[in-house]
């Protein structure tokens, strides 16, 4: 199937439309003034069937991707394209970085909307510590569409907004860009 450049385009087994974004067009918005080939390790929170995956993968070619997700999983397309560059497991974004031990690149948050750094089954649960842990210095977090990240948590994590867009203006989505200082 055709992919117009401007949107990644998802298509199921059945050769139904799954997803359209416009991350293609919006990254090079965000990142400009960064270098895409210093960016290697890629952590994708909510990866659902992989159309995230995929753009980061697209826009960063020597980046190898760390995806988790709950629900969906990456098609099996995906997973064939990106083959070893793509490690998945099905997991909680709030587990899989307490039991990370790597320091990311880049953290992509893309439409999650669940708040998902804080364990609704465990009150004392708080996940911008790891999520901290797991940015090397100078590294990124990018939260698109829905912008659930706590400011005031992120602060306190050693964060600061480098980028933002919160209103939609009709054509690109709301995002904020965080640098771990
Ligand atoms: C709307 S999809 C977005 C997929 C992808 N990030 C993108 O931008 O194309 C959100 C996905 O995140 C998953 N998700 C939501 N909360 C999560 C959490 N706390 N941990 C892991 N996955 C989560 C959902 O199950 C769903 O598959």
């Amino acid at each position: 199937m055709p992919e117009p450049k401007d949107k990644c385009v998802l298509w199921g087994e059945d050769g139904g439309l799954l997803w359209t974004h416009k991350y293609p067009e919006l990254f090079p918005q965000i990142f400009s003034g960064i270098d895409p080939f210093q960016i290697r390790e890629i952590f994708d929170g909510g990866c659902g069937f992989g159309s995230s995956t995929l753009c980061l993968a697209d826009f960063f070619p020597q980046s190898r991707i760390w995806a988790v997700s709950l629900g969906e999983r990456p098609k099996e397309g995906v997973m064939n394209k990106l083959g070893r560059r793509l490690v998945y497991r099905t997991q909680k974004i709030i587990d899989s970085l307490a039991e990370n031990r790597r320091q990311f690149d880049l953290v992509f948050l893309g439409n999650v909307v669940y708040p998902f750094l804080e364990d609704t089954n465990n009150l004392e649960g708080n996940g911008y510590p790891d999520l901290s842990r797991s940015v090397r210095a100078g590294g990124y977090v990018l939260e698109v569409e829905q912008l659930s990240l706590r400011e005031n948590q992120m602060k306190r994590t050693g964060f600061i907004i480098i980028g933002k867009q919160e209103e939609f203006n009709g054509k690109d989505y709301r995002y904020r860009l965080w640098c771990k200082k």
